[in-house]
């Protein structure tokens, strides 16, 4: 049965409810009010009767004659003159039966009444029933003469037409509450259903592109149905291996007409070491933003403009500081530019990893603004935009600005190059506006990431604490419909793009079988053949919940004795921003929690925690995801971690659990993670617990899941989706652009 049914039949029972209840009270009422008002009337017409029968009660035709005229009343039906010995004396001939003269016995003899007395309950009788003909109201009197009973007077009316009154009242009620009825769902039916003809015709029209204007109300929905359409569209585009990065290429080709991308990035994706031996090593640094960037660059080319950091890259590059890459594919550039000590300690360890890092982070590290910081992290921002600006060979390239590195860096190229179109991404956090509002140049760094054409966040949260500070502290526009921000006449579109991995990552493509990685990492770790083993790999930063993790392991094995002298924990650590004090603290609070842990439950042929604090390159790291029981990615917050992904991607055996924290960006994609708050060490530890007694099916499922998740949102799509709408916006601009060229000025657009 319809909802709409449903409630049709309940309003129908309840009027109907209602209807029987109040006829019902109509009815006894009525009644009441008519049988009073005729036992009333009877009783006057009886004493005004037995004072003229008294005079005529000798006179049998007298008599007679009176009692006609009583009887021709409207509604009595039958009246009687009745001796004291209750013997008629004269009767009308309708009277019923049953009330003549003999009917007064049971009244009389209650009263003890003798023939002439007088007797003061003797007043009036009277009763009411019903007859086949109908109901009958029936009343008795004493006719007195001089203080002496001559007789009685009996008097029967006809109640039968309170009955057709009340027939008549009840009918009326019902099509008074019928008319209501009808009134009660037709109007409001009526109502609704003219309503909605109009919302369609006027959604249809919108949709269809007419209608001047959008009125107010429409937009809210008008938005949904827009959304709902992109995300149908791009369901159809997102079947599994869909996004490749020979689609972003067609995608690339077909609607930015094969335009090659410049990417503004602060790391760049490959640097030249001079190895121990003297050789020149190619490394790929361990950062999550190169992990995304990097297969897009090869399947879109064009150039990476990145500070060249490596201790040969110098070596490396030809005149014009580039250097082509991939080793041996090179089917792109990085543009290498060098910073001064100054200018590192300024832009990169400064304001970038002193100041915004930790202002982003909500990770209790108090960032430091300084004013020197700031002023190299300007001059930084203008360097590296030039360089972009140098590298593009169109007046309207696509230029892709990376990272907190670079907030400045999008007004900068607009200011050059007006019509590029600059697709900015903030891979970490966005602080809400309060918090925004501690850094002293808030205002400018908004204002410098505004000059972007669409500026991309992991999560909707983070755009919306974007879209809330741009609220607080400028003065700017607001199309909610799009989603965008408008300054000074610049339109800049704010949009969740959650970042991802190429699909199939190749490293797990070149890596060994998965059984052969767990034979070489046991080997390499000396672990007896049932050890367990879980793992983490982050960068050594205070972000990640290095400690926290460790602490839930040692929780682990104080809480669960059986793991003890079988689980061991593999921390890759690599060694990051080790010039900033809160990061060479950490360090070493690390390495003091490992040595404990090890003090406390270590054996001479048993580590619990091995902490491997060097570079690893991609092939080792995988072979490491590759060969463990569990991965831990405890992280305090982060924007998203590409680690859990990475983890997720290696597992072509479906085996192995990722537990996650609640607090990455990944947590809301990777569901079936153990997902956990890694403050709560109690909690943590007893995921690790479940992750090792997992059995292999539910392993198989929820990697299963996972897998299927980061193949279809994979990094390709990330880009793809960026750049189509790029693209649109893009196309929109120029036709805007030519109708503006073709209008009267001043003509509002
Ligand atoms: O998480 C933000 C981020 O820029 C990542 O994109 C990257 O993985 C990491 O920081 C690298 O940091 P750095 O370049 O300072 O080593």
């Amino acid at each position: 049965m319809t909802r709409l049914a449903r409630f049709i039949l309940g309003l129908l029972v309840a009027l109907a409810l209602l209807t029987w209840t109040v006829s019902g009270v109509v009815q006894t009422t009525t009644r009441e009010w008519f049988e009073r008002d005729v036992s009333e009337h009877a009783r006057l017409a009886m004493v005004s009767a037995t004072r003229s029968l008294a005079d005529a009660w000798y006179d049998p035709d007298g008599l007679k004659n009176r009692l006609l005229a009583i009887d021709r009343n409207q509604h009595v039906i039958g009246v009687a003159a009745c001796n004291v010995d209750l013997t008629t004396r004269s009767m009308t001939p309708d009277l019923p039966e049953v009330f003549r003269c003999q009917a007064l016995g049971a009244w009389v003899r209650a009263a003890g009444t003798a023939a002439g007395d007088t007797n003061p309950k003797l007043q009036q009788w009277s009763t009411i029933a019903t007859l086949p003909t109908g109901r009958v109201y029936v009343a008795a009197m004493p006719v007195i003469m001089q203080g002496q009973i001559l007789g009685f007077v009996i008097l029967a009316h006809d109640l039968s037409y309170i009955q057709r009154r009340e027939a008549r009242a009840q009918t009326f009620l019902l099509i008074v509450f019928g008319f209501l009825a009808v009134l009660a769902f037709g109007v409001p039916l009526l109502v609704a259903r003219r309503v909605r003809d109009d919302w369609s015709t006027e959604v249809r029209k919108l949709l269809h592109g007419g209608g001047k204007k959008q009125p107010r109300e429409f937009q809210p929905i008008l938005s949904d149905v827009r959304e709902l359409i992109a995300r149908m569209a791009d369901e159809r585009e997102d079947l599994p291996g869909q996004w490749t990065a020979d689609r972003l290429r067609q995608i690339l080709n077909r609607n930015l007409h094969g335009e090659k991308i410049v990417i503004l990035a602060n790391r760049e994706p490959y640097s030249h070491i001079r190895g121990e031996d003297g050789g020149i090593e190619v490394q790929h640094p361990a950062s999550g933003l190169v992990t995304a960037l990097e297969p897009i660059m090869r399947a879109c080319s064009g150039v990476w403009v990145a500070h060249g950091s490596g201790n040969a890259d110098r070596e490396t590059v030809d005149r014009s500081d580039h250097v082509r890459v991939p080793p041996e594919e090179e089917s792109y550039h990085i543009r290498r530019i060098w910073l001064s000590e100054e200018e590192q300690q300024g832009h990169y360890y400064g304001f970038s990893n002193e100041g915004l890092w930790p202002l982003c982070h909500i990770a209790h590290t108090r960032p430091t603004f300084r004013a020197e910081d700031w002023e190299y992290y300007k001059q930084v921002n203008q360097k590296f935009s030039d360089a972009v600006c140098e590298e593009v060979d169109s007046e309207d390239p696509i230029i892709m600005v990376e990272d907190y590195h670079f907030a400045l860096a999008p007004a900068m190229i607009r200011k050059r190059m007006p019509a590029a179109t600059i697709i900015a991404f903030w891979h970490i956090p966005w602080p809400n506006a309060e918090r925004m509002g501690i850094c002293p140049w808030h205002n400018e760094i908004l204002e410098g990431l505004l000059g972007s054409s669409i500026i991309g966040f992991h999560t909707q949260l983070h755009c919306n604490n974007f879209l809330d500070s741009v609220d607080r502290y400028l003065e700017t526009r607001r199309d909610r419909e799009q989603n965008a921000v408008i300054m000074h006449g610049q339109r800049t579109l704010v949009r969740p793009y959650p970042i991802s991995l190429e699909w199939p990552v190749h490293w797990a493509e070149m890596s060994p079988e998965p059984g052969e990685c767990r034979a070489r990492v046991f080997q390499e770790l000396g672990l007896k053949p049932d050890a367990l083993l879980g793992l983490g790999v982050d960068r050594l930063d205070y972000t990640k919940g290095i400690e926290e993790r460790l602490a839930a392991v040692e929780m682990l094995l104080d809480r669960y004795p059986k793991f003890r002298g079988r689980f061991t924990f593999v921390q890759l650590a690599e060694p990051s921003r080790t010039k900033i004090t809160r990061y060479r603290d950490l360090n070493e609070a690390v390495e003091l929690l490992a040595k404990r842990i090890n003090d406390r439950f270590g054996a001479e042929d048993y580590r619990p925690v091995v902490l491997l604090r060097s570079h690893h390159e991609p092939p080792e790291v995988f072979r490491y995801y590759r060969a463990a029981d569990l991965c831990y990615v405890s992280s305090l917050h982060d924007g998203m971690n590409l680690v859990a992904k990475e983890f997720v991607a290696a597992r072509t055996d479906l085996r192995g659990v990722l537990i996650l924290s609640e607090f990455t960006g990944a947590a809301q994609e990777l569901t079936e993670a153990l997902i956990v708050n890694p403050y709560d060490l109690v909690k943590s530890s007893d995921a690790l617990a479940a992750a090792l007694s997992m059995p292999e099916e539910e392993q198989l499922d929820r990697m299963q899941a996972m897998r299927s998740m980061i193949s279809r949102f994979n990094v390709y799509r990330w880009a793809g989706k960026m750049l189509v709408d790029a693209a649109h916006l893009r196309s929109q601009e120029r036709l805007s652009g030519r109708l503006a060229e073709r209008m009267p000025v001043g003509a509002n657009l």
